[in-house]
């Protein structure tokens, strides 16, 4: 099969140019007023290849992982720092010795590169497809290469989500040594997993993320899927669309077993990030960011047409679905409340993506009215993820601050915006300005001190 273009690499070329130093700059001036409830730290990871890299070869996802944090306190942008994520590799290239790992030599251990999370009081950088998680210290440098105490069988994810009813994170693992099988967690409110459930797929898919209802854990059982062939042939992702590879939804009971997984199909399509899933009657709602296709054309980073924010209704009594589109303009990196995962919600953010995934505009969704907010500031910035943080004793769902980082391109240098999530439209509450530019990347979260 071929590549579109083999000579370049528009991911690399137009969005992931690395920066080359780790730096620590404290008191970052910033335009308007932070507010003074904000007091912890936004982080954000992303690739950021050491060295050269093969543009004709290099996927986008695989770049070694650098953590960008800001730290706020006070109505103050304290500092803002960036660290390569330690793993073997990255050591080696920065002339260091191995950082600590809780796992035997042979355990895979690739670029910690797409997500960043605070949980049981501890910071982790976290990928997929079998490389556990990195803990880091509250300045962002590597401790270890961590098993959870112990207690995580193997694989991890970068997209665990936690319940906001029980404090727990839901966790969908995969690694191809597995074969038809993909495994769930749940980790407990200390850090350590405490169920573990393998579920048999058709083949090897490429599960990136998690949705949950009161009811059912959602599996993505799509038609991106491990290729033996590719990896023998030394492909850095060997994940590639398959034709042939039915698509389809597990839903399984929040305390079943593998054996009550209810499959439903749905039309094909690849799905790395939910907005949000609930229970209405016997359905269950999904909405996500849909790609028509993933990885098969182009296999160095996602480029199979635009994801668009669509919402399905999966039928575990019927094993059917329906399909309707919520809104059409290109977007990724859906977030809400998280107060409101696995329950109805009105309201969802996401980063508008233009040509090759070029960060764009600010989308706000109201499910109830429709309504689509598109705050756009190009051709000068472009968004990336936003992430929603509920204002001290809100009561409204939307009653809260959407931070995002964006790009200046005026500049070469970045700022982290916080809009008013109710004015997305007016002028930002506060502008915290960085004298260094963050590159293109995947995800952050806000994460409060008092939580961390
Ligand atoms: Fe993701």
């Amino acid at each position: 099969m071929s590549t579109a273009d083999a000579t370049r690499n528009p991911f690399l070329e137009g969005n992931l140019a690395p920066v080359r130093d780790e730096v620590t700059i404290t008191d970052l001036n910033v335009t308007g007023l932070l507010p003074e409830e904000l007091d912890g730290r936004y982080l954000r990871n992303g690739p950021n290849p050491i060295g050269e890299v093969n543009a004709a070869k290099y996927h986008w996802f695989t770049g070694h992982g650098m953590v960008h944090g800001i730290r706020l306190r006070d109505g103050r942008a304290e500092w803002y720092r960036n660290r390569w994520v330690r793993n073997p590799e990255v050591s080696r290239a920065l002339g260091e010795d191995a950082k600590p790992s809780d796992w035997p030599a042979d355990h895979p251990t690739f670029a910690a590169n797409t997500n960043v999370i605070g949980y049981a009081g501890k910071t982790f950088a976290i990928v997929e497809a079998g490389s556990p998680p990195v803990e880091l210290s509250y300045d962002l440098d590597t401790i270890k290469v961590s098993n959870l105490e112990g207690t995580l069988p193997y694989a991890f994810s970068a997209h665990p989500k936690k319940d906001p009813q029980t404090g727990e994170l839901h966790v969908m693992t995969y690694w191809w040594g597995w074969g038809n099988k993909v495994q769930y967690l749940v980790v407990d409110a200390s850090g350590q997993v405490r169920k573990a459930v393998d579920i048999d797929v058709q083949g090897g898919p490429m599960i990136h993320d998690i949705a949950f209802t009161e009811k059912y854990v959602l599996v993505f059982d799509l038609p991106c899927v491990f290729n033996l062939d590719a990896a023998m042939g030394g492909s850095s992702l060997p994940y590639y669309w398959d034709h042939e590879y039915d698509a389809r939804v597990g839903l399984l009971p929040r305390e079943g077993t593998a054996a009550d997984v209810k499959w439903v199909s749905i039309d094909p399509c690849y799905i790395f990030h939910p907005m949000n899933a609930y229970d209405d009657g016997d359905d269950v709602v999904l909405d996500a960011a849909r790609h028509p296709k993933m990885f098969d054309r182009e296999r160095r980073g996602p480029s199979e047409g635009d994801p668009t924010l669509d919402r399905w209704r999966l039928n575990p009594l019927t094993g059917k679905s329906s399909t309707t589109r919520v809104c059409d303009r290109p977007q990724e990196f859906p977030r809400i409340n998280e107060s409101l995962i696995g329950l109805p919600y009105r309201y969802g953010y996401s980063a508008g993506v233009g040509k090759q995934f070029a960060q764009d505009t600010l989308i706000k969704v109201d499910h109830h009215s429709g309504a689509i907010t598109a705050r756009s500031d190009q051709p000068r910035f472009g968004y990336g993820e936003p992430v929603f943080i509920p204002r001290e004793n809100s009561q409204q769902e939307d009653d809260g601050y959407v931070m995002a980082l964006r790009h200046d391109t005026s500049s070469n240098t970045s700022d982290l915006a916080v809009f008013d999530a109710q004015a997305l439209d007016a002028d930002p509450v506060a502008v915290v300005h960085l004298p260094v530019r963050v590159p293109n990347g995947f995800h952050g979260n806000w994460v409060p001190d008092t939580t961390a």
